[in-house]
């Protein structure tokens, strides 16, 4: 019999997105999987259930979840949806675990094989698993749209016979995926850009986009790149030289958007309230790292709150399902191309090889035991023993101790 993929509606509220698309169901139909989808689940991403169903997808209910090998989802299980799950089911998502360790250790429990997607090694092989990469790529986007819609001018210079109106500037603070796409974005529609990271690598990135570099280029900032090329989290010295430089800038600033992160850390604070209190009435800030704790004082994660010098700042949550229907086609396809490396050919069942350097990456709880090298305790948990070994994996990968505060995003 053939193993079932269920991909259920995200009952978190404020979460739009979907895990399968009609074009992964379709793909994952040739694998040889049966593939049930709640009703609904692609209702807020403009997928319509007959959609998933011309693709192959049986339409069913949340029930469907307890007879799932495999479970596709946005966001991490709740308590009630671990509880109708099998044990021994594999369930792949945006886990989140960093700071929920009960949460991680509730999946362990259940007897779930849990993959935090956002774990994806950034390797040539991986790219097209990317939910970092594809989600922030939407999020910088959008940051541009929710600014310009909160600005009350134009962003494009306008030269016309009745005046000429000036190009907004615009700032980009933190140069990653979503930062670049931001550049890009504000560069198309006009406005006058720079931008800062504290990574070398940002500034050709960032010159190649049109935009203007500004960093406090010392010898901290020349080794703040770690090897999986993510941002250290900065001494207290740098952040004063950092903030000195950046505040006689942001004074100018008609929009700033930032979105600077530090894996496994609280997001760092870039823009003070002093900074805030520079700018000119209506300018708009527009902070990507508010669930992480933000990088503006008085930013507030879901809301829009306004200064008392009239600056807006925009502090809304999950910025890529703003843009669901694209978003949910390109999450899909991520968690797709990392299936389809688990599903054996032949046999057409998942096999979880620990081995596997995306499987190390990835793999949180299986068997009944927190197996992610970054959560792992040093002396397992009870085990729970799994109903079925259909998973294919004999023994859990070594459990190391490893203290939170060296544990990163991903395998950097
Ligand atoms: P991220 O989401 O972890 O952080 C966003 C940005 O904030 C980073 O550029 C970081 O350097 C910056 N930042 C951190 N602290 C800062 C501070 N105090 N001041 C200013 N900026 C600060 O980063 P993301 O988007 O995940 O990208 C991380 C790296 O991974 C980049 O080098 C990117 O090019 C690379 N990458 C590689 C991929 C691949 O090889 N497949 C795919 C996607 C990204």
């Amino acid at each position: 019999m053939a193993q079932i993929v269920f991909v259920p509606k995200e009952i978190e509220a404020g979460e739009p997105r979907v895990a399968a698309s009609p074009e992964t169901v379709k793909r994952l139909k040739a694998l040889g999987l049966d593939v049930v989808v709640e009703t609904g689940a692609g209702d807020k991403s403009r997928i319509p259930d007959g959609e998933f169903e011309k693709n192959g997808a049986r339409i069913g209910s949340a029930a469907d979840a307890g007879a799932a090998d495999i479970i596709l989802k946005v966001r991490r299980p709740t308590d009630a949806e671990l509880k109708s799950y099998r044990s021994g089911a594999a369930v792949i998502a945006a886990m989140d675990p960093y700071g929920n360790d009960a949460a991680v250790e509730a999946m362990a429990k259940a007897g779930i094989s849990a993959f935090a997607m956002e774990f994806m090694p950034r390797i040539t092989r991986a790219q097209s698993m990317d939910i970092l990469s594809s989600q922030a790529n939407l999020a910088g986007y959008q940051a541009v749209i929710d600014a310009a819609g909160e600005y009350d001018r134009a962003l494009p210079m306008m030269m016309t016979a009745a005046g000429t109106v000036p190009a907004a500037k615009v700032f980009v603070m933190g140069v990653g995926v979503a930062g670049l796409q931001a550049i890009a974005t504000a560069r198309r529609m006009g406005a006058v850009v720079t931008a800062t990271d504290v990574r070398p690598a940002a500034k050709e990135q960032v010159a190649s986009l049109g935009a203007k570099f500004l960093a406090v280029e010392d010898e901290e900032f020349k080794a703040a790149e770690t090897a999986g090329g993510y941002a250290k989290e900065m001494s207290k010295e740098y952040q004063a030289k950092q903030a000195a430089l950046t505040a006689e800038h942001i004074a100018k600033q008609d929009i700033v958007i930032t979105t600077a992160l530090i894996p496994g850390r609280p997001a760092p604070k870039l823009v003070s309230a002093e900074m805030v209190a520079s700018m000119k009435s209506g300018s708009v800030i527009v902070d990507l790292a508010v669930e992480r704790g933000g990088n503006v004082e008085g930013a507030k994660a879901g809301e829009v709150v306004t200064s008392a010098n009239g600056v807006k700042i925009v502090g809304h949550l999950n910025v890529a399902g703003r843009v669901a229907a694209s978003a949910s086609l390109l999450y899909a396809k991520n968690l797709y191309a990392f299936l389809e490396t688990l599903i054996d050919k032949e046999t057409k069942t998942l096999v979880i090889t620990p081995e596997d350097e995306l499987v190390k990456a990835t793999l949180l709880t299986h068997q009944g035991r927190v197996v992610h090298a970054n959560f792992a305790k040093a002396e397992p948990a009870p085990a729970v023993a799994p109903e079925s070994t259909e998973t294919g994996l004999d023994a859990a990968p070594k459990a190391t101790a490893k203290p939170k505060s060296t544990s990163k995003k991903g395998d950097a």
